[in-house]
């Protein structure tokens, strides 16, 4: 299985997956060196998931989940076409979980600007509203060594407070980095107010389509399947896979740039 992201982001589709089975192997790959993708134009994305479909070509994939809704939303087409195996991503998965009329979406600029969420949700029906906001600093403060919580704070009241004012009822995570900081969304949130992290659908679907085989549920999460890829900053990548999610594993360095 590949999973990929810009950073870390991916984790928050690794984690459920791995709690979920412990029959597949993965490949995750963090492009690194170009973090953050969501402040990039919709023509540099799309080059880059070449660079991206390009590296995993030889993996011998059997599936792909697009663990980066960024990509996912400037360029699904681009993976599909030429990798040509089944690719699960979330932007196609959310609807199956929003149940609301008022719902408000925080992901990065691009996908923002692409308005995937907002159409994919909204033809649910007529009277169904998605109301939008950008984040543009989240990534690169999740993405720290050490997070600045004061920061954060005042980032997340930010987005937060032109959402909030339209009484939405339900609020998805449209950046998989975004789930790292949910203890700090939900405090400032009303408990009516229903966190939405779309990675759990995508993994649902996922183990929907690969059937898991009785035997495969797992007691603790093991991270021994996993070869872990980065395109920059390797001793970062490392530290921050200590930080959030206490895990100690060999990172490769790899090349994605297919001019160099
Ligand atoms: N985590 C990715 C996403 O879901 C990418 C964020 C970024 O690099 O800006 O959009």
């Amino acid at each position: 299985i590949g999973i990929f992201d810009s950073g870390i982001g991916g984790f928050t589709i690794l984690h459920p997956l791995l709690q979920s089975r412990n029959d597949i192997d993965v490949f995750y790959l963090a492009d690194t060196d170009r973090i953050p993708y969501g402040n990039k134009d919709f023509e540099e994305i799309r080059s880059i998931a070449k660079e991206i479909c390009k590296w995993f070509k030889d993996k011998n994939l059997d599936a792909l989940l697009i663990a980066c809704n960024t990509t996912n939303a400037c360029a699904l087409d681009i993976l599909e076409k030429n990798l040509k195996i089944p690719c699960f991503d979330l932007i196609n998965s959310v609807s199956d979980i929003v149940s609301k009329k008022n719902i408000g979406v925080l992901a990065t600029p691009a996908t923002i600007e692409s308005s995937y969420y907002k159409k994919i949700i909204e033809a649910k029906g007529e009277n169904v509203k998605v109301f939008q906001q950008a984040c543009p600093e989240f990534v690169s403060e999740i993405e720290k060594t050490h997070p600045d919580l004061n920061k954060l704070n005042y980032l997340t009241n930010l987005y937060l407070n032109p959402l909030l004012k339209e009484n939405i009822e339900e609020i998805v995570l449209g950046c998989t980095h975004y789930p790292l900081i949910y203890d700090i969304l939900k405090n400032k949130i009303y408990s009516n107010i229903r966190i939405i992290d779309p990675s759990i659908a995508l993994v649902n679907k996922f183990n929907n389509s690969f059937l898991i085989s009785i035997n495969n549920c797992c007691d603790y999460i093991s991270y021994d399947n996993v070869s872990f890829f980065v395109t920059a900053q390797r001793e970062e990548f490392s530290k921050k896979l200590k930080y959030w999610f206490g895990i100690n594993k060999k990172i490769s360095l790899v090349n994605l740039r297919t001019n160099d």
